[in-house]
């Protein structure tokens, strides 16, 4: 299991809940593999990476239209291919092929590290000085 620790942190409160959750998803993700990939399990999981990848990119990129963030279109687009990755892995599972766990878990691990603990550095001197604790 992954435990929150200060690497994954970006000193903003607001963000840093949203960050915790994703490992919380991350970590359903680990149990569910650990129930032989329990279709439904996976399904109900994948749902809920997709709505948080929802609420969680337009909420920071928000931010970043609001604070002028100029890399806003680079962000962004990284943003997106994790929605399209999620959405094929969701069409994946729901047609009945559950042995892609391993896949996902992977690139949710990879994630953790390149976006939240790099891409999403990067935006916190704006955030910062547009007020954001
Ligand atoms: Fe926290 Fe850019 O996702």
């Amino acid at each position: 299991m992954i435990e929150w620790n200060g690497e994954h942190s970006v000193g903003i409160s607001v963000i840093d809940e949203k960050h915790k959750e994703f490992i919380d998803i991350i970590n359903k993700v680990i149990v569910a593999k650990q129930h032989d990939n329990n279709p439904e399990k996976i399904e109900e999981v994948l749902r809920e990476i997709i709505d948080y990848a929802w609420n969680h990119f337009r909420d920071e990129e928000s931010y970043m239209v609001e604070f002028c963030y100029p890399e806003y279109q680079y962000h962004k687009e990284e943003h997106l291919d994790f929605v399209h990755r999620a959405n094929s892995y969701f069409k994946i599972v729901t047609s009945g092929n559950y042995q892609i766990l391993n896949e996902i878990l992977e690139y949710l691990k990879r994630w953790l590290v390149n976006h939240i603990q790099g891409t999403d550095q990067k935006y916190v001197e704006c955030f910062r000085k547009n007020g954001l604790k």
